[in-house]
């Protein structure tokens, strides 16, 4: 055989094997039995991904098909074999009670090339059990209580802003209002800093913001392809974040901590706590070493805590407010009860004060379960697992499993008229008939969201303002329904909600 013939059937065993692998990939639910689409040979079942469909639509689809037929049915996440859980018992298995064998996300980090991934969220074994241990003090009740006067004055600063914004228009576009407004509170609560993005629109801050869910590296097929096959991404040295974004953090936190150390400043916020820890020498790596965090780690941990503490806390607000313009009796009770509240707590917006309104707390979960802003849980089975009860169902080691929580919380059967927002449906004896497995916008078990206090305690402040000084309805701009954004992950709408307010 001449070099052209060696090459060419070198070229010819390379395609054979790639798609004898795709082959294996792409049957590997069918020749174990377990219900699930057939999928597209490139994109699997998340074929028209942010075109024709989002995330959250193509995971309600095959949990609408297969719901009943066992624990999980499968699911192609792209080529990659994946578990889309279906039962309420098989989620709290993963969640909660087999916790230890699905223990990380399985996502995307790369700490070496691109140091802001090794945050919270993405970190994986030990290094994320030292560093939730750490981090958990931050989010006590305490803590909150002792940030509660900062949320407020921002919040003061919002009820301003708002007014102003009213004198030239009572049509005001709210989501990106609020998106202000949660970079001001996340912004001095996390790392002292005054973003000033309510008093200026375009504050660097707020900037900053919009550019990590606008200004994304690659599309959401490319970042798809990234999550799904981390290590051979990790070969290829993949970096997720525009520079100017890494960049822009990292300086933050170094200087902060530079004025810090100098100056000797103290604040009881997230910054401090980070600084305090680095003194006292983290044990971290596997082997038990002590070190402390390098300022790449710092400042990772103020970015998830940035990123995920402001577009969360305001879209659920933005979605809140906008259910509220539509159902104008709701709207009218919320406000009364929280008018009765702060008369009974001397006319002032306490901590206390906004515990108490229970109406306030339906609203919020309704709004939560309707629009939850992460519509899907993932994890990574650490060890082969058989779903107990169900020998045939197998999750194999390092299979992601997703847990659709947009799926679970639209399913008539746990929600009748799953559409409807219905505040009642987490009036306490309601909630008692339910298994609470099946409200997860904060997800569950040891690996749930760090900053569920912190989100709750920044919506009932600013619900607290904004409904003692505003009254929402809707306008001509108002999208009914809304055109929800299918590039995204988040379930976030298309455009801005646009909303009639007017000053009471
Ligand atoms: C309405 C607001 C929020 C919602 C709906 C939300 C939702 C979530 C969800 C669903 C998860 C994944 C949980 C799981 O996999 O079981 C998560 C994780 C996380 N959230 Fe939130 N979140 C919110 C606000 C915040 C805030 C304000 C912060 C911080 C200040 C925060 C920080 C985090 C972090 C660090 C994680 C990763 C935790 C870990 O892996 O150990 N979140 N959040
Ligand atoms: C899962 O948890 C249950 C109860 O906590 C336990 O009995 C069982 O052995 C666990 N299964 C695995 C595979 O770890
Ligand atoms: C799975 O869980 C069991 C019991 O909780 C534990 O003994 C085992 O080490 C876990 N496996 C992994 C890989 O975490």
């Amino acid at each position: 055989m001449n070099v052209t013939g060696i090459l060419l059937s070198i070229i010819l065993a390379a395609i054979a094997a790639f798609i004898y692998r795709a082959h294996r990939n792409l049957t590997y639910w069918q020749r174990r039995g377990i219900p699930c689409d057939s999928p597209h040979w490139i994109h699997g079942n998340l074929h028209g991904l942010s075109k024709t469909i989002s995330f959250a639509e193509a995971f309600i689809k095959v949990y609408r098909r297969y719901s009943g037929s066992g624990p999980f049915c499968g699911f192609y996440l792209l080529q990659k074999p994946a578990v889309l859980v279906l039962t309420p018992e098989l989620a709290k298995q993963v969640l909660i009670k087999n916790f230890s064998n699905f223990s990380e996300r399985g996502l995307y980090v790369n700490e070496k090339d691109e140091p802001l991934t090794g945050h919270l969220f993405l970190l994986q074994s030990q290094k994320w059990r030292v560093m939730r241990n750490k981090l958990t003090p931050t989010f006590t009740s305490g803590q909150m209580k002792f940030m509660f006067p900062t949320v407020v004055s921002v919040a003061e600063q919002f009820v301003e802003t708002l007014n102003s914004d009213i004198e030239k228009s009572n049509v005001v576009e709210i989501k990106e209002l609020l998106a202000r407004f949660t970079t001001d509170v996340i912004g001095s609560c996390a790392f002292g800093i005054e973003c000033n993005s309510l008093k200026n629109p375009d504050a660097i801050f707020r900037q900053m913001g919009r550019r990590i869910f606008t200004d994304t590296r690659h599309s959401l097929l490319v970042e798809t392809m990234i999550n799904t096959a981390p290590n051979m991404a990790r070969k290829f040295h993949m970096r997720t974040f525009p520079d100017a974004i890494t960049d822009f953090f990292l300086n933050i936190v170094r200087e902060a901590v530079d004025y810090r150390e100098k100056k000797h400043v103290q604040r009881n916020d997230f910054l401090n706590i980070l600084m305090e820890l680095n003194k006292g020498k983290l044990k971290f790596d596997d082997k038990g070493e002590e070190k402390g965090l390098t300022l790449e780690e710092m400042a990772a941990q103020v970015f998830v805590f940035f990123i995920a503490g402001f577009e969360t806390s305001s879209t659920t607000l933005a979605f809140l407010l906008y259910e509220l313009a539509l159902n104008p009796d709701i709207q009218q009770r919320l406000r009364a009860e929280i008018i009765e509240a702060v008369e009974n707590h001397g006319g002032k917006v306490t901590y206390e004060c906004v515990n108490s309104i229970s109406y306030m707390k339906q609203v919020v979960s309704e709004t939560l379960r309707k629009y939850p802003v992460l519509p899907h849980l993932r994890r990574k089975a650490m060890a082969d697992y058989v779903v107990p009860g169900h020998p045939n169902y197998v999750i194999e080691k390092g299979k992601t499993v997703v847990i659709s929580v947009m799926a679970i919380h639209h399913d008539p059967e746990i929600y009748p008229e799953p559409e409807k927002f219905d505040p009642e449906r987490f009036a306490p004896k309601e909630m008692q008939s339910r298994d609470s497995i099946t409200w997860l916008p904060f997800g569950e078990g040891p690996r749930n969201c760090i900053g569920l206090r912190f989100a709750q305690m920044q919506i009932r402040i600013a619900l607290a303002y904004l409904l003692r000084n505003f009254e929402f309805g809707i306008c001509a701009k108002t999208d009914i329904p809304l055109v929800f954004d299918r590039k995204q992950v988040l379930t976030t709408t298309k455009s801005g909600i646009h909303l009639k307010v007017q000053a009471i």
